[in-house]
């Protein structure tokens, strides 16, 4: 009989069959493509963030006129070479995953709530056409409300005045948290400096940046209804501009410079 139940499970049985290797196959055969548009995505913000970003123009292309280097976080001092990894393929963020190659965050210094950090991250320079450093690409992460923000931030040839600040990851909520990626905000971040006597005093604040304030030029403005989000972009320019992070590497770059 054609309506009999074991038919109509064996039918089901197999529509359920056929649908699962059609939605496996798919997702193992993009999974290569996924992961380079994650890349691409993450190197649009580099570029952003250099401000040197053309839509219009191949994406590795321009990619290519950044300097990759690896940073030794203990010294401060930029390398070509780390164990066997290459400039190119090195995740300092799946580094932070494997206890060799990272060194948990003591909590008393853990103000970006990162847990583990990596003993060697990864920079990208931007030379101008005399040869010399005209910006650093720095990558910063921390905490927000509900979970860490991951991105980058450009300093000028002062090592101490911001040029650009992006995220290309968080889960922070929108219209709130996830008001870091308005440009507005974003821009308002341009020639803010970071260091003063040494200490790192850039903060977001609650509220507006009045600019009449003579620490204006140390402030960004507070982003309405997230004191939290804000708090944590505060807290990860603490952490990666202090010692634990790039300060012996712009101490030592100004020094030069
Ligand atoms: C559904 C929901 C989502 C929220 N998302 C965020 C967020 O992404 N970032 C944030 O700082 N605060 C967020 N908040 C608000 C915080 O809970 C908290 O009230 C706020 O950070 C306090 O900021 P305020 O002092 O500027 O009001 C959210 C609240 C709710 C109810």
């Amino acid at each position: 009989m054609n309506d009999s139940i074991l038919k109509t499970i064996g039918v089901a049985f197999s529509v359920c069959l056929v649908c699962s290797l059609i939605v496996s196959s798919a997702a193992v055969s993009l999974r290569d493509l996924q992961n380079e548009n994650k890349l691409n995505d993450r190197r649009i913000k580099v570029l952003q963030v250099a401000d040197i970003y053309n839509p219009n123009e191949s994406i590795s292309e321009q990619f290519n006129q950044l300097e990759s280097k690896f940073i030794d976080f203990k010294t401060g001092m930029l390398m070509d070479e780390y164990n066997n990894f290459s400039l190119e393929d090195y995740d300092q963020v799946v580094a932070t995953k494997n206890p060799n190659l990272s060194s948990r965050v003591p909590t008393s210094k853990d103000i970006a709530i990162i847990k583990n950090r990596e003993n060697v991250g990864k920079i990208y320079i931007l030379r101008n056409n005399l040869g010399s450093v005209d910006k650093l690409i720095l990558p910063i992460r921390g905490y927000g409300l509900w979970g860490t923000l991951y991105g980058y931030i450009s300093i000028e040839d002062d090592f101490n005045t911001v040029s650009g600040i992006e995220f290309y990851e968080h889960k922070e909520t929108p219209g709130l948290g996830a008001e870091v990626d308005n440009p507005n905000w974003k821009n308002s971040w341009k020639g803010k400096k970071i260091y003063k006597n040494n200490e790192v005093v850039l903060s977001v604040i609650k509220g507006k940046v009045d600019n009449t304030d003579s620490l204006a030029a140390y402030k960004v403005d507070g982003l309405s209804g997230a004191t939290i989000t804000s708090r944590g972009v505060s807290n990860m320019v603490s952490y990666w501009f202090g010692e634990s992070g790039y300060s012996q590497l712009l101490k030592e770059l100004d020094y030069e410079s």
